[in-house]
């Protein structure tokens, strides 16, 4: 990876009107990462080779220049990859960490879970009598989503890779069926959970398990293309969905998004997800690993599957 980070050692510079500098406490591992540093049309611009690596991360204001924060403040937003930070106030949110755990704001309770929040609701839709699928099911974004959509009352399929991710989508996350994918024939493993076919897919993945569940879309049927990442590996190659003639033949609808179109609805969002924590009824669950020299390690295992959870480090 041609981006940097920066260690403890390097001093932040002094802030000047409007900012604060940070002392970062974790930073977020996303595969979104992967499409911020490949050079095509996306919806930020790419990280250029060294520069600090872009990163959602949470932090305490160790000194400011800025209105409305103070030094002790807890902050949250692109905080880069790297130990303290001098950051504009304007690109952060000022975070309550009295009763709330600060590492949950970047997981369930943080722009993932506003992620699952917002697909799962706004796009999904999913309702009692319903069967939703979700794939990723056992990670960071999926693992709410399927959530959400077991909340609103319909049956839930899970897919994940791996006998202990599903093991833990059933007992853990209450979810209806569990589907691993490396286990054979999704498309069949598919038929089998869901025989009255499925109403909501919630996709983390893209390529053939979205192809395999497009074959059993009902009608008005509603993918939520959240993410593709059997597709990063290879920015130049994707792959589309050959099945998607499905959408025509069921009057089903295939839609993506970011949270880019949901900033003005985070509120919302927060309230519902913890409501449901607190309540004991929705669970999450953090993969933490310490030290910024671990990145390059932590990126890898998005893509190996090696987390469980939401995939943060510890700074
Ligand atoms: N649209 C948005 O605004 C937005 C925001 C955040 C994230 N996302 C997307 O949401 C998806 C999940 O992100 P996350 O942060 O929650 O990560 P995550 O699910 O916690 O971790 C990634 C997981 O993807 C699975 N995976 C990796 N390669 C795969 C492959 N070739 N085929 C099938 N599954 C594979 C692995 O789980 P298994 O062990 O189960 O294989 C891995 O644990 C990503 O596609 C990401 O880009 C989108």
């Amino acid at each position: 990876m041609a981006a940097v980070w920066r260690a403890s050692a390097d001093p932040a510079p002094p802030p000047v009107a409007g900012e604060v500098v940070v002392r970062i406490a974790y930073v977020s591992v996303d595969p979104g990462m992967r499409g911020w540093i490949t050079p095509k049309r996306s919806y930020m611009p790419p990280v250029q080779p060294g520069e600090v690596m872009r990163a959602f991360g949470i932090g305490e204001v160790i000194e400011s220049a800025a209105d409305g924060l103070a030094a002790g403040d807890w902050v949250t937003g692109f905080t880069g990859v790297q130990s303290v930070a001098t950051l504009p106030a304007a690109m952060l949110r000022k975070i309550d960490v009295s009763q709330i755990a600060p590492q949950l704001y970047l997981s369930g309770l943080g722009m993932t879970g506003y992620t699952a929040y917002f697909g799962m609701t706004d796009i999904g839709q999913p309702a009692a009598g319903q069967t939703a699928v979700v794939s990723a099911a056992a990670g960071a974004v999926g693992s709410v989503a399927a959530q959400v959509a077991r909340l609103s009352g319909a049956r839930v399929i899970g897919i994940a890779g791996g006998a202990e991710k599903c093991a833990y989508l059933l007992d853990a996350l209450g979810l209806d069926a569990a589907i691993d994918y490396r286990a054979g024939d999704i498309a069949a493993q598919l038929a089998a959970a869901a025989p009255g076919g499925i109403d909501v897919y919630f996709d983390n993945v893209g390529g053939e398990i979205l192809d395999a569940v497009l074959g059993q879309i009902n009608r008005h049927g509603r993918v939520v293309l959240c993410g593709g990442i059997s597709q990063y590996g290879d920015m130049d190659s994707v792959t589309g969905p050959a099945n998607y003639l499905q959408l025509i033949a069921q009057s089903a609808t295939m839609r993506g998004f970011t949270m880019r179109d949901y900033l003005h609805r985070i509120p919302e969002a927060f309230m519902a997800l913890a409501g449901w924590h607190a309540a004991g009824e929705i669970v999450f669950r953090e993969h933490v690993l310490e030290g910024l020299d671990r990145f390059p390690e932590a990126f890898a295992m998005l893509f190996s599957g090696a987390n469980q959870g939401k995939l943060l480090i510890k700074v």
